[in-house]
C-alpha cells in the first residue's frame, strides 16, 4: 500500500445507502473517543483526513477513503452514552448493517483503548469478528498513555480476556508518537 496516497470518497449515513464495495475494504471500527480517525490520519499522514475530536461521537456516518490498493473505512464509534436514543440506534444501524452486508472484507482493524480491559461492546465485536470468520486484528491504541511495561501487561491481558488465539494479531499503537505504526502497516499489506 502507498500511504502517501489517499483521498476522502463519501460519507454514508445509513447502511442502505452504501453502495456494494468497489474493492477490498480496510475497516475500523472500535468505541466513540477510542481514536480511529486518528489512526487514519496517521497511517497516511494527513492531519485532516479524517476528523478528530476530543469529545466520543465525532464520527457520525460511514467514511470512506480511496487509497491505491483498498478503500478504508472509518465508522462511527460504538457505546457513547450521551446522544439521544434515536442517534444511538442510527449508528448501531450503520455499524451492524456495514457488516452484515456482503461486502469486500479485506481487514477489520478493531481498536481497543490500551488503557482498559475490553468494555461489553468490544467484546461483542470481537466475538462477531470470531464467529464470522471475517479477518480481523486488535490495534490497542493510546499506547503512549502507558509505560513500556505497562503496554506489554494491558497486551496479555487483553489477550486472556478475550481468549485470542496465536493467530489474531494484536499491536499496540500511538497515534501521537506513531509507536506501532510500521508493524501495523506491515499487517495491513499482508
Ligand atoms: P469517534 O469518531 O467519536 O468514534 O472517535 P474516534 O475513535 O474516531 O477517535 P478520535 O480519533 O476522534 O480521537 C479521540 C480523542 O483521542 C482525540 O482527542 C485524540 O486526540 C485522542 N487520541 C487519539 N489517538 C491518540 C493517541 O494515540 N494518543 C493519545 N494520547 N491520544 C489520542
Ligand atoms: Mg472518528
Amino acid at each position: 500500500m502507498n500511504y502517501n496516497n489517499v483521498k476522502f470518497m463519501a460519507a454514508y449515513g445509513t447502511s442502505k445507502q452504501l453502495p456494494p464495495s468497489r474493492r477490498a475494504e480496510v475497516s475500523f471500527a472500535g468505541r466513540s473517543n477510542v481514536g480511529k480517525s486518528s489512526l487514519l490520519n496517521k497511517l497516511f499522514n494527513r492531519k485532516k483526513l479524517a476528523k478528530v475530536s476530543s469529545k466520543p461521537g465525532k464520527t457520525s456516518t460511514i467514511n470512506f477513503f480511496e487509497a491505491d490498493s483498498a478503500d478504508f473505512v472509518d465508522l462511527p464509534g460504538y457505546g457513547y452514552a450521551q446522544v439521544s436514543k434515536s442517534e444511538k440506534a442510527r449508528w448501531a444501524e450503520m455499524i451492524e448493517g456495514y457488516f452484515n452486508q456482503d461486502r469486500d472484507f479485506a481487514l477489520v482493524v478493531s481498536l481497543i483503548d490500551i488503557r482498559h480491559p475490553a468494555t461489553a461492546l468490544d467484546v461483542q465485536m470481537v466475538g462477531f469478528l470470531q464467529t464470522t470468520g471475517l479477518p480481523f486484528i486488535i490495534v490497542q491504541t493510546k499506547a503512549d498513555k502507558l509505560s513500556k511495561s505497562q503496554v506489554s501487561r494491558s497486551t496479555a491481558a487483553l489477550r486472556k480476556q478475550l481468549e485470542l488465539g496465536p493467530e489474531v494479531p494484536v499491536v499496540a499503537v500511538s497515534s501521537e508518537k506513531g509507536t506501532g505504526i510500521d508493524v501495523l502497516k506491515r499487517l495491513i499489506d499482508s
